[in-house]
């Protein structure tokens, strides 16, 4: 048994883990380690305390993925409920379909007794108001707003928040979920990797599961997730099929490789992982059943810049 997570998804692989231990399945490990993120005020990218939107408004994105039968469920853009990994396993288990966005997943978690609240904390709104301070001219042309809001919304610092967790349960099951408020100060709707089955999130029990934070609209235009298992399922090692699925995306038009940032975690179907990373400095986190507590390390580094083979 295994919990791969990204480095602030540490605080919930102890939940996870108690699952496990007890003989629950890999799906209900990772939504119950998600949701003790979903909870933490202190991180600004998932859940509660997020970052909000150019508007102030925190919405939510997640995602979660059975690897024994495929099935997957994800929600984006939902305002007022701090579990969205809650709302994408019912849109997976009692809807039939895969993906539900804005006011009907809103509609979805009122109906499950969610309780509404403000999610936008005194600390998340004072760094939203000094990071919009001076853009929001409103005599200031569309196009030159549009662009300083970009490159808020893409300053590294605040986009590369979001939460993987990956468990690995005793009958050999894998699941994955994804949660997040995604990039700050972003586009009122937008929707990054975290809800796209595939592209921030995949798991298969024959090959192996994959997730991943960081900058979601290369991770949607590469398919990052569902490379790395088709890594997996064309033989690669778990290591092999991250390096792999990293290198792709320097091969995506318009942008510098230098300037790709990417995490994946990454578990094959007998519970081996792989953490890696576009740049140095980011760790992961992992604990198995023979240890008592989660550990956070450094991810394999994966260098971009230059331009990759
Ligand atoms: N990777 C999270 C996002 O781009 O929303």
């Amino acid at each position: 048994m295994i919990v791969v997570a990204s480095a602030n998804g540490a605080v919930g692989i102890p939940a996870a883990m108690a699952v496990l231990r007890d003989g629950g399945s890999a799906l209900d490990a990772v939504e119950a380690a998600v949701r003790v993120v979903e909870d933490n005020p202190d991180d600004h990218t998932v859940g509660y305390g997020g970052y909000p939107n150019v508007l102030g408004e925190v919405e939510l994105d997640a995602s979660i993925m059975e690897g024994a039968t495929r099935r997957a469920g994800a929600v984006g853009a939902v305002r007022g409920y701090r579990h969205p990994i809650t709302l994408a396993r019912r849109v997976m288990e009692a809807l039939p379909h895969v993906l539900v966005v804005g006011d009907g997943a809103a509609r979805l978690a009122d109906g499950m007794g969610m309780v509404k609240e403000d999610l936008l904390t005194d600390a998340a709104r004072r760094t939203w108001q000094q990071g919009l301070e001076g853009t929001l001219d409103p005599t200031t042309p569309m196009a030159e707003w549009l662009h300083r809001i970009g490159r808020l919304a893409t300053d590294p610092e605040h986009v590369a928040g979001t939460v993987n967790v990956i468990a690995h349960d005793a009958a050999g099951h894998l699941a994955v979920a994804v949660s997040t408020s995604g990039a700050a100060w972003k586009h009122p709707g937008r929707l990054g990797d975290s809800p796209m089955i595939g592209a921030g999130n995949y798991a298969d029990d024959r090959y192996g599961a994959a997730a991943c934070t960081g900058w979601g609209e290369l991770a949607i235009r590469a398919g990052t997730a569902r490379m790395v298992v088709e890594g997996m399922r064309r033989g690669l090692s778990v290591e092999a099929a991250c390096v792999e699925a990293l290198h792709d995306l320097a091969h995506l038009g318009g942008i510098d490789p230098a300037t790709v940032l990417m995490h994946v975690v990454a578990v094959d179907a007998v519970g081996r992982h792989c953490a890696a990373t576009t740049r140095r400095g980011w760790e992961y986190a992992h604990q198995t059943e023979a240890m008592a507590e989660p550990t956070v390390g450094p991810r394999l580094v994966v260098e971009l810049a230059g331009g990759a083979s």
